[in-house]
């Protein structure tokens, strides 16, 4: 078995807690450190791309107000090519809360259908596309895939929203963060802990999205 593949301590962690992916604790240490998931009393819409297997939509669906023990989402519109794991949802993803559709994020089709359940108050995105082993290539495509993000980010987050994209590292991804600085109070790049040492990974987030679009 290689490296990459043996149980980690991250991993063998998700199985425990009942999360399919261990990027799960990348979005906890975001939440916790940056307050992504506000609690309020208005309802939080969710927008979680490229989703599957499942972790953070589960996380959002999961996080409870500590004050009023009601969730926190109180809508997640989640998108992937793929279909999200249902080994440990205990039907969540079935609930009227939640709406999974599958598909492209850069196809015309599916952005009409995401953008008609906007606006957003929190867009997430660990959407990465399948790497080739080189590395110009995948950064590329990552950097595609970053930039259709801030598309939705830009169309669809309603003033005060927040953002978390990941990106490659190499490449242009320097006008993803300026992109972030100019709608957003607030852009930065963040490595969270869980992130594979060897991993080119990072997420830029966004917090406080400076226009209305509701
Ligand atoms: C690292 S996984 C996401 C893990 C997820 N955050 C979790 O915690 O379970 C990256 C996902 O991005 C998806 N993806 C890549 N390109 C996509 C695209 N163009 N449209 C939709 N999803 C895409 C892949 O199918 C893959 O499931």
């Amino acid at each position: 078995m290689a490296n990459y593949e043996k149980l980690d301590h991250w991993s063998l962690k998700a199985q425990k807690e009942g999360y399919p992916a261990r990027s799960v604790y990348k979005l906890k240490e975001m939440d916790e450190k940056f307050g992504l998931f506000r609690p309020s009393s208005a309802a939080l819409k969710v927008l979680d791309l490229g989703a599957a297997p499942g972790s953070w939509s589960l996380y959002a669906l999961r996080k409870l107000d500590t004050r009023s023990h009601l969730p926190v989402c109180s809508l997640l519109t989640a998108v992937d090519l793929s279909p999200l794991s249902r080994q440990y949802d205990k039907g969540l993803f079935d609930g009227e809360n939640c709406c999974f559709i599958q598909g492209d994020i850069t196809a015309a089709l599916i952005r009409e259908a995401i953008h008609a359940r906007s606006p957003f108050n929190l867009v997430i995105s660990d959407a990465a596309p399948s790497t080739t082993g080189n590395r110009s290539v995948d950064t590329l495509r990552s950097l595609a895939l970053a930039e259709a993000v801030l598309d939705y980010a830009e169309r669809s987050l309603a003033s005060g929203g927040n953002l978390v994209v990941k990106v490659f590292q190499g490449g242009d991804t320097a006008s993803i963060l300026k992109r972030i600085r100019e709608l957003f109070k607030t852009g930065k790049s963040f490595k969270p802990e869980a992130c594979r040492s060897e991993s080119f990974e990072t997420y830029y987030l966004g917090l406080g999205r400076n226009t209305n679009v509701g």
